[in-house]
């Protein structure tokens, strides 16, 4: 599908679920008058304990859609689709005809080598991909990666369970072994976990004096912001003039109700069907 990329169309931005308003957040305080297209694969979620084909198939069918909607850029803001799918998305022919950017690559760019042992906390399929070591290393050879799967995480964000008691144990038992093997920077490997910053702080205060907490969504922001702005694609209508768009795969109401206890604002939400056996890759 060829379509011509305006700077008036669309940003799409995509995660299984409201993991990735953590990146949308900070992408709507940066250019707050770009209309922008959010959709939570929630049908299928949790991405995380997905396989490398279903996650290319689910991926690809939402570009699909993105594309129909006519969309001048998209980011993954996932890192299961970015570790899982992207390599894949980016190398197949024809390709989509507009730019798809990853969460994982604009991080990995940016990282200077005075990091020595870096703790990423992502998905089980992330991890399994390994897709973080192998960016960052070969970016920066020098960075030990200790990654690891935090399989809680994505069931109490999504479930609204922040706030219970046990989370502050769940997040604890991963945090802290990586600190005590001597990680200097701890990275948000998953677009969720940044909505477990408070709870992640807690567990660990005798740390933050000398660690990093790195969110990668901030990376993949700027590279959005320097693309569009070198392909003059920026949208230049009157300030704050933007607007989000909602869509989910699954059920509307525990979405909206979700980001009502997240963020303070019940979105409208419209629900989307990307049926499995409509989605193929591109062919
Ligand atoms: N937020 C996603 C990620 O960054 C996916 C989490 C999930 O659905 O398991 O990987």
């Amino acid at each position: 599908m060829t379509h011509f990329l305006s700077s008036q169309s669309p940003i799409g931005i995509f995660d299984s679920g409201v993991g990735g308003t953590t990146v949308l957040r900070k992408l709507t305080q940066m250019l707050p008058n770009e209309r922008i297209l959010y959709l939570g694969d929630t049908a299928r979620l949790p991405y995380g304990d997905k396989t490398p084909a279903q996650i290319l198939q689910y991926s690809t069918a939402i570009l699909n859609w993105m594309a129909s909607q006519g969309v001048k850029m998209v980011l993954m803001a996932c890192n299961t689709s970015s570790a899982l799918a992207y390599p894949h998305l980016v190398s197949s022919k024809p390709s989509f005809d507009f730019p798809v950017l990853d969460i994982i690559r604009p991080f990995a760019e940016s990282l200077s080598a005075d990091k020595k042992t870096m703790g990423v906390f992502a998905t089980a399929g992330t991890v399994k991909s390994d897709m973080h070591k192998k960016i960052i290393q070969a970016h920066n050879p020098d960075i030990e990666v200790l990654a690891v799967s935090c399989p809680e995480w994505v069931p109490i964000i999504e479930n609204g369970h922040i706030e219970q008691t046990d989370t502050l144990f769940h997040v604890k038992k991963y945090v802290e072994p990586i600190l005590e093997q001597g990680a200097d920077a701890l990275v948000y490997g998953c677009t969720h976990y940044p909505l477990l910053e408070k709870i992640l702080r807690e567990a660990i205060p005798e740390y933050l004096s000398h660690i990093e907490l790195i969110d990668p969504a901030d990376h993949i922001v700027n590279k959005a912001i320097q693309y569009l702005t070198e392909h003059d694609l920026l949208n230049h209508d009157s300030m704050r003039s933007g607007y989000t768009r909602f869509y989910v795969t699954g059920e509307s109401q525990p979405f909206a109700h979700n980001m009502q206890k997240l963020w303070g604002y019940t979105p409208e939400v419209a629900h989307v069907d990307l049926p499995v056996t409509q989605m193929g890759i591109l062919s």
